[in-house]
């Protein structure tokens, strides 16, 4: 009996592809594991297995539609009770649908819904696999958060060798044993993110800020509520969106984040500090549109609140962890302010021409006390918010 999959809630995603009846031994392995498993068959599936040998594996009714009576609705249901789905074999139709938020069958409808981990196991023609289209699909599911379980190279059904055989079940099983074991690695536990830039105005129309998106608070908020934790996500101004299912409090200015992570971040089991918060604001904002003239504009700046360090003087249990941008010996500078800001850890940032902000690759590495390192590497933000909180799990288990 695999731990992981004791006790579980599995949802099984089976779409019209030869390798479908691959997916009833997986069915059966998952049971004898201990498993709750769920079936939803989309209308192709059916051609190639009976919704019968699913249904006497799982000792449980199979959805093969939106209209199955008596439930008429059993897509939310499914998924809100369902810790993980596995779509397996994942036709590149089903992939495409997915991608695009498209939802006209049970299956997509189900996953449009889902706010779980979603694992996607494609099985196709090698030309479809490696037509722009899938590939292109496959890399917004996975920037979506989504695992795909690449499949491999053999024989295929057209009677031809290549990409496409569906991953063998232990790597199917591997997937969601790891899901599972993670989506409970923060069971429980309070999590706090600050996120975004801040803006301090010195007219009504005017301010200074910097080049931080949130992207990254965004993906970790994201990411956390998958594992499992309660999460408050303290936003600053962007145009992106905060993630479904995670209780979000906007600011403005330092000094209103200031106030929100005193009210609402100490006592968390785990914050991370994510936000660009301005160093300086301006002394004084004039009510109305300041006007031009031909003298040069003198604003006085002076310092805010440093947010991070007044958490640090109240840290008590909290696992307090910091980013540093650095521009210039990132090492000295992050470690500096380790220590100054009484940090468990914190993550190295390279913001050189503007590195680091918005959608696309980052390099992340994360230091703690003791000449502590490990490098997250080179990904997208979503890959590299798991790196972290892998890392942050490690290191408290650690502790
Ligand atoms: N931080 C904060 N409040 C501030 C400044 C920074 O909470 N007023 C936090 C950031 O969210 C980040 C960490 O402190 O987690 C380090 O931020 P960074 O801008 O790299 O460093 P600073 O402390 O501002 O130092 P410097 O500007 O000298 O690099």
């Amino acid at each position: 009996m695999d731990r992981r999959i004791d006790g579980s809630r599995v949802v099984l995603g089976v779409c019209g592809g030869i390798a479908a009846y691959k997916i009833a031994g997986l069915t059966s392995t998952l049971v004898q594991h201990g498993a709750t498993v769920d079936v939803i068959m989309t209308a192709e599936a059916e051609r190639f297995v009976g919704a019968l040998t699913f249904s006497s594996l799982t000792a449980r009714p199979v959805y093969t539609s939106l209209w199955d009576a008596p439930e008429r609705i059993p897509h939310i249901r499914l998924v809100r009770e369902a810790q993980v789905i596995l779509v397996a074999p994942a036709t590149a139709n089903t992939i495409a649908k997915l991608a695009h938020g498209i939802a006209d069958d049970l299956l997509t409808t189900a996953l449009l819904a889902a706010r779980i981990p979603v694992i996607v196991a494609p099985a196709m023609n090698s030309a479809m696999y490696e037509h722009p289209a899938t590939v292109e699909n496959l890399a917004l599911l996975r920037a979506r958060g989504y695992e795909i379980v690449e499949p491999e190279r053999g024989f295929l059904a057209e009677r031809e060798s290549g990409i496409g055989r569906l991953a063998p079940e232990e790597r199917l099983f591997e997937a969601l044993a790891n899901a599972l074991a993670r989506g409970e690695t923060f069971r429980g536990e309070r999590v706090t993110i600050t996120a975004g830039p801040t803006r301090e105005a010195f007219d009504p129309i005017r301010f200074v800020s910097n080049a931080s998106t949130g992207a990254t608070g965004i993906a970790l908020a994201r990411e956390a509520a998958l594992r499992g934790a309660e999460v408050t996500l303290l936003l600053g101004p962007t145009h992106l969106e905060p993630p479904a299912g995670v209780r979000t409090l906007r600011f403005t200015t330092a000094e209103q984040l200031y106030d929100l992570a005193l009210a609402h971040a100490v006592g968390s089991d785990v914050v991370i500090a994510t936000a660009a918060v301005a160093d300086w604001r301006p002394h004084e904002r004039s009510e109305t549109k300041l006007k031009k003239s031909d003298d040069d504009l003198h604003v006085r700046m002076v310092r805010n609140p440093d947010v991070l360090a007044a958490l640090g003087e109240r840290k008590g249990a909290t696992f307090l962890v910091g980013f540093a941008a650095e521009t210039d010996d990132h090492e000295a500078h992050a470690r500096e302010k380790l220590a100054r800001k009484h940090l468990d850890a914190i993550v190295v940032n390279d913001v050189r021409d503007e590195r680091g902000f918005g959608p696309g690759e980052n390099t992340l590495a994360l230091l703690w006390p003791g000449d502590g390192r490990r490098e997250l590497g080179t990904a997208g933000k979503t890959m590299l918010a798991a790196r972290l909180l892998d890392a942050i799990t490690e290191l408290r288990r650690t502790r």
